[in-house]
């Protein structure tokens, strides 16, 4: 059910320290755009619309974040000049038809938000004109002071450019998420001046206002991993690793064994079934999905692939996108699979590639196998039936089919279909020499003498 709520992120920042052609928001955590991992979470709290204020060199990005969420609707609103945090506020509601009876705000930069603390502010929200988000931080830093008087009720937010020396010791500190009530909201940015050191409207002084207005705010406090930042390079490595934790216990406690799980690496969006077995260092990129009883060996990389239950991967695979194992497939070492769908129980156990491939149930890819799907210009496809015996070192030159029962010979190329049953091999005939190698070692030591 949708709430009497809307969303406003903000999104307009230059990102100038990530040092980056890319719009800072665009940037992935876990394989998702930080933007779309916020619009993630505040679709959890069933708004009735979100509006994402972006700066003008967004606009070129507009579609894809609408594609990433079709269940919902999402509008932009272009702030042209960056006037602080309460200017963008105000751009993002004039793209509303109708505010919410709840407005929630939140920071496009800021991906680790959890839907339980914005419905726990949503709440609060009932009963106070708003709610700001808070947090202890020890170290030295720029973020706004929640000033709280001697009872603990929130009197106003001074930001740190502001603020006096002994409001800079105040360890309580401003997310940038706040919850409003939609009836208040623009009287409370109406309000809002830009008579400060950065000269900028700010957001946070609609908690000084509301008091003047005789309004009962509030706050919640979180932990600060949870309301992480993204400014730079270096900060979005440090999401990414708390992230990755947060993936790595998750899969933990739902039945995943991770023999070493700080060097295990997941998408958002990996799926993985109970009783699988994940040895070191391996790498899950996005649409992977897994199933029960998989053991997957160290140093494999898995992206855009379904592995279907049993099956054992790597050590050393590649499985590459739109790729479909069946249940019991082996994949063993130096294997690289792209495009293909192979059925329960084949194996591909050492050195080849199979790409644009389809190979049915209980067939044997020999070692150094190579499916040459590629002649310059475009793909072509392999067909090979059930329970087929490919010898090693075969190359099967593309488009071709190899019928059930099959058997290549070794170090065969195979150009021709193979029909059912039948024995292919192209290997040149072996002629012996009858004590030719001793001939040839006497030669070759005497000239060396
Ligand atoms: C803001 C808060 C501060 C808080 C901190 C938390 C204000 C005045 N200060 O400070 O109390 O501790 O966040 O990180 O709100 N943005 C726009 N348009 C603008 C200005 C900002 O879209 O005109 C967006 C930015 O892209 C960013 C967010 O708003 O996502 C915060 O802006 P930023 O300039 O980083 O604010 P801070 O100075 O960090
Ligand atoms: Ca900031």
């Amino acid at each position: 059910m949708t709430q009497n709520l809307s969303i406003v992120i903000l999104a307009a920042g230059k990102g100038t320290r990530m040092k980056s052609d890319l719009p800072k928001v665009m940037h992935k955590v876990a394989a998702r755009e930080m933007l779309n991992m916020v619009i993630d979470t505040a679709k959890k709290s069933q708004p009735k619309n979100i509006v994402i204020v972006i700066s003008e060199e967004m606009e070129q990005f507009k579609e894809k974040i609408i594609k990433a969420h079709p269940e919902i609707k999402i509008s932009f609103a272009i702030q042209k000049e960056r006037k602080g945090t309460a200017h963008a506020v105000q751009t993002g509601l004039e793209a509303l038809s109708k505010i919410s009876e709840k407005v929630v705000i939140l920071y496009g930069d800021t991906p680790l938000i959890s839907s339980q603390i914005i419905n726990k502010m949503i709440e609060k929200t009932d009963d106070y004109a708003l709610c700001v988000l808070g947090f202890h931080c020890f170290e030295e830093n720029g973020y706004g002071r929640l000033v709280v008087d001697k009872t603990g009720h929130l009197e106003r937010i001074i930001e740190t450019k502001d603020a006096n020396a002994k409001e800079r010791k105040i360890t309580l500190c401003n997310s940038g998420v706040v919850t409003v009530q939609g009836k208040l909201i623009e009287k409370l940015l109406a309000k809002v001046k830009n008579e400060n050191a950065a000269k900028e409207f700010y957001l946070t002084d609609i908690v000084g206002i509301a008091g003047e207005m005789d309004l009962k705010r509030t706050f919640i406090e979180t932990h600060e991993d949870e309301v992480l930042g993204i400014n730079s390079r270096f900060e979005l490595a440090k999401v990414e690793g708390l992230k990755q934790n947060q993936i790595r216990k998750k899969m933990m406690e739902s039945g995943v064994t991770m023999l070493d799980p700080n060097s295990v690496y997941f998408s958002y969006d990996t799926k993985i079934a109970a009783d699988v077995i994940i040895q070191p260092h391996v790498f899950f990129g996005p649409k992977v999905e897994i199933a029960a009883e998989v053991e997957i060996r160290s140093f494999s990389h898995i992206e855009g692939a379904k592995i279907g239950a049993k099956s054992v991967i790597g050590p050393f695979a590649r499985i590459r996108p739109e790729t479909d194992l069946g249940a019991e497939v082996r994949v063993g070492n130096f294997v690289e699979i792209k495009k293909s769908t192979i059925k329960k129980g084949s194996k591909i156990n050492h050195l080849s590639y199979i790409g644009d491939s389809e190979i049915d149930e209980s067939s044997n890819i020999g070692a150094g196998t190579i499916t040459c799907n590629y002649d310059g210009y475009s793909k072509f496809k392999t067909k090979i039936g059930k329970n087929v015996f490919i010898g090693s070192n075969s190359a099967l030159v593309a488009p071709v089919e190899i019928a059930d029962g099959a058997v290549i010979g070794a170090g065969s190329v195979i150009t021709k279909d193979v029909d059912k049953d039948d024995l292919a091999v192209t290997r040149a005939k072996q002629l012996n020499l009858k004590n030719g190698g001793k001939i040839y070692h006497e030669k070759k030591s005497q000239k060396n003498k």
